[in-house]
């Protein structure tokens, strides 16, 4: 089969379209003919290689996939060839506290398919029928591709993890971003006032479009703006994924006692802390990652059988474009999500 592979990390240059050996499906896998992928700033990351991070080479990657069964392992049950399908991303052991407490983010073998295992970037891929999630027969493929990593985790960000309810209100820092994308969405369905902060004028549009209350340039102090437009407030939640470049800003947009909820650090990792600041104003710092199977499974109705919320597509390309596709997430072009099809 055809695939987007590396056989080491590195730079974009690394990345191949190649031949590779189709997967065949274990006794509880079923086999998925992949239709499209969507990209996540994540492939960027394992592309380069992450500290801890140890795979078989040569690696491909794609967390996010949609496709049709093509084969169904011999002890799956309810589910046959040809059902449209997405894939929930998540592994986890099933059998630790957190797995039997329904917290399979918290796992400790806690895996994504794409970044500790081989993803989606190929025309097949063998995984858990425990993982699928079953999609509408007219829902396209390449809209489909770009929601699970998302939806789940800005699911998980802001209702579970930052607890946020109607009536009040959440900044949302990265705007442009595929998560951020589907955070706009979710805050402004949650019945919270948003506010969502972007680098670029054209984004911010797309931001109010959205579904954006208020939009915020973060090239600037947005802080300061927040606070004049909050009345000298903060807002509740504030959505932190962007890291070094803006988490002083970010700190100084959360109200007293709101949270700051963390699931990313796209432009670097490592932040100073006032720990006065905590105790004053005593705000919470929250991290997220990913989703549980319950959260998952909420979101993914909400998007695909209720269609209260929709995937933001950027545009879609060719596998065979990986590189193209992975330069433009790099240079922060898009706005929403990167789909390829193989
Ligand atoms: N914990 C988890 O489970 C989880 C799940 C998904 C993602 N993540 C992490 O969350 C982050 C976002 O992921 P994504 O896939 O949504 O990324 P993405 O689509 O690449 O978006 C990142 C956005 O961050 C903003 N940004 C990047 N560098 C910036 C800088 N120097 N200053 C200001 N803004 C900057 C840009 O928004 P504007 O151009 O609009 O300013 C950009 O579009 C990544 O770090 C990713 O690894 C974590
Ligand atoms: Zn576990």
């Amino acid at each position: 089969m055809k695939a987007a592979i590396f056989r080491e990390h590195g730079p974009i240059e690394n990345l191949e379209y190649t031949d590779v050996s189709a997967p065949t499906p274990g006794p509880n896998e079923v086999l998925v003919r992949v239709r499209a992928i969507a990209l996540n700033h994540l492939d960027l990351f394992v592309r380069e290689g992450m500290p801890g991070l140890k795979l078989e080479l040569p690696h491909i990657g794609g967390c996010d996939i949609a496709g049709e069964i093509e084969a169904v392992g011999v002890a799956v049950e309810g589910w046959r060839e040809g059902e449209r399908v997405v894939i929930n991303p998540s592994l986890s052991c099933g059998m630790c506290e957190f797995c039997i407490m329904g917290e399979e983010s918290l796992c400790p073998r806690y895996q994504i398919i794409g970044e500790h295992v081989r993803g989606g970037a190929a025309e097949y891929i063998a995984v858990p029928s425990a993982n699928l999630f079953r999609i509408p027969d007219d829902y396209p493929f390449e809209q489909a591709a770009a929601v699970p990593l998302v939806f789940m985790t800005a699911w998980r960000s802001l209702i579970s993890q930052g607890q946020l309810r109607a009536g009040q209100s959440a900044l949302i820092l990265g705007a442009g971003g595929g998560v951020a994308s589907a955070a706009i969405q979710i805050a402004r369905f949650a019945g919270a006032k948003v506010y969502a902060a972007s680098r670029e004028e054209s984004k911010r549009r797309q931001a109010l479009d959205l579904g954006a209350h208020e939009v915020l340039d973060s090239n600037k102090d947005f802080s300061k703006e927040l606070w004049k437009l909050t009345n000298k407030r903060g807002v509740d939640v504030v959505l932190e994924n962007v890291g070094a470049a803006t988490w002083d800003r970010a700190l100084r947009s959360v109200v007293k006692g709101g949270r700051v909820v963390v699931y990313g650090a796209t432009s670097g990792p490592i932040v100073q802390l006032d720990l006065r600041q905590i105790f004053w104003k005593q705000y919470a710092i929250i991290g997220a990652t990913m989703a549980n199977r319950r959260e998952f499974n909420t979101v993914m109705r909400l998007v695909f059988w209720e269609r209260q919320l929709q995937p933001v597509v950027d545009r879609v390309l060719p596998l065979s474009e990986i590189r193209e596709a992975h330069h433009a997430l790099e240079r922060g072009e898009q706005f929403g999500k990167i789909v390829l099809t193989p």
